[in-house]
């Protein structure tokens, strides 16, 4: 065998540590193995031509060919050492991309609020509970002492989706589910959308969230009432926040009231988001009615019991001063953005 290609061959070798200083770490590997590799690689297959070759030839090749394998292990050494603390340093990060924005998913202002009433109240011992969107007229009114022809009804103007099921207009029906389902004692706030045919303006939405309260036990008396939403409105507003009964009417309540917390925005002076009054309401309340215990299976002579249904997306305007309700379902990222926790 003619020593001549292998000189060549240690040639190309020796020219290609040029490529070794400035390979990048997979090019490096591939020199690596394509001079050094234990079968194929260009370097090892010269040093094993050598026996082959006679004596003078063999001397003068073998000691170049040696050289030049400690030097390609010393250029793949450095060059590995160097990309290594590039890493480190991130010298191989381009500084000049630009920025890709991360979106990060949140939870709506609305949604917010919701969870932080249920826990709240289930500090008080409130087990959160849902229901139906879909409701038989018959929860959603009968039972709870609505005749089919009260004009609760028409003010409810409910969206019919077959003969007798209606969207809920409230979430009170899930009171009538709990109380036939579960023995008191019971406690239960039930957050849920509710539908009416409610023109979309600034305050009103045909779809909007209620969270509905329901305590039923025997003695449970207003007083009882009074003192949890009491600790609401300070828990939830502020430490100071006063809250007022109005006298109201609802069917399924006997007595009924209306309940109004200090106004946040001019704390009770008297302002325009609270029309000069000084207060806000925030839910409709009262004792549950005997007709709506007996329709549910309970006897009104044993237990009493307290309910009330609040709108958290109006919670949510008092609170953050927010003037338009459709603001909250405009998913404009600049706004949903300010609530990003
Ligand atoms: N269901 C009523 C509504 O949608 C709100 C309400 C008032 C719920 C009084 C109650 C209650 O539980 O006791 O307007």
């Amino acid at each position: 065998m003619s020593s001549g290609p292998l000189h060549e061959q240690l040639d190309e070798i020796a020219a290609a540590i040029a490529n070794i200083e400035s390979a990048n770490a997979p090019q490096l590997d591939e020199l690596k193995h394509g001079l050094l590799g234990r079968k194929a690689g260009a370097l090892t297959r010269v040093l094993r031509a050598l026996p082959d070759l006679p004596p003078e030839e063999r001397r003068d090749l073998g000691t170049r060919a040696n050289l030049l394998k400690r030097d390609v292990e010393a250029a793949i050494e450095t060059r590995l050492r160097q990309l290594e603390s590039a890493t480190r340093r991130g010298d191989d990060i381009d500084r000049s991309m630009p920025a890709r924005r991360r979106w990060r998913g949140a939870i709506h202002p609305v949604t917010q609020v919701v969870d932080e009433i249920c826990d709240i109240f289930r500090e008080l011992g409130f087990t959160r509970r849902v229901g139906p969107e879909a409701e038989t007229e018959d929860y959603n009114f009968t039972k709870l002492n609505i005749p089919l022809d009260h004009p609760a009804v028409d003010m409810h103007d409910t969206f019919y989706l077959s003969p007798g099921v209606v969207l809920r207009t409230h979430t009170s029906p899930v009171q009538a589910r709990t109380m036939e389902q579960y023995e008191p004692p019971i406690r239960i706030v039930v957050p849920g959308l509710v539908y009416r045919r409610d023109p979309f303006d600034p305050s009103h939405a045909p779809v909007f969230d209620q969270i509905e309260g329901l305590v039923v036990d025997e003695g449970v008396s207003f007083v009882d009432f009074k003192a949890a939403i009491d600790f609401f409105a300070r828990r939830f507003f502020s430490p100071d926040t006063a809250v007022r009964f109005r006298p109201s009417f609802f069917p399924f309540t006997e007595p009924s009231a209306e309940v109004d917390a200090q106004c946040q925005n001019c704390r009770g002076s008297g302002c325009s988001t609270c029309k000069q009054t000084g207060w806000m309401e925030i839910m409709g309340a009262g004792m549950v009615h005997p007709a709506v215990f007996e329709a549910c299976g309970l006897d009104p002579e044993r237990y009493t019991g307290y309910a009330f249904g609040m709108g958290p997306a109006r919670i949510a305007m008092v609170r953050y001063g927010i003037p338009d309700i459709r603001t909250f379902f405009e998913n404009d990222m600049r706004f949903l953005d300010q609530f990003v926790e």
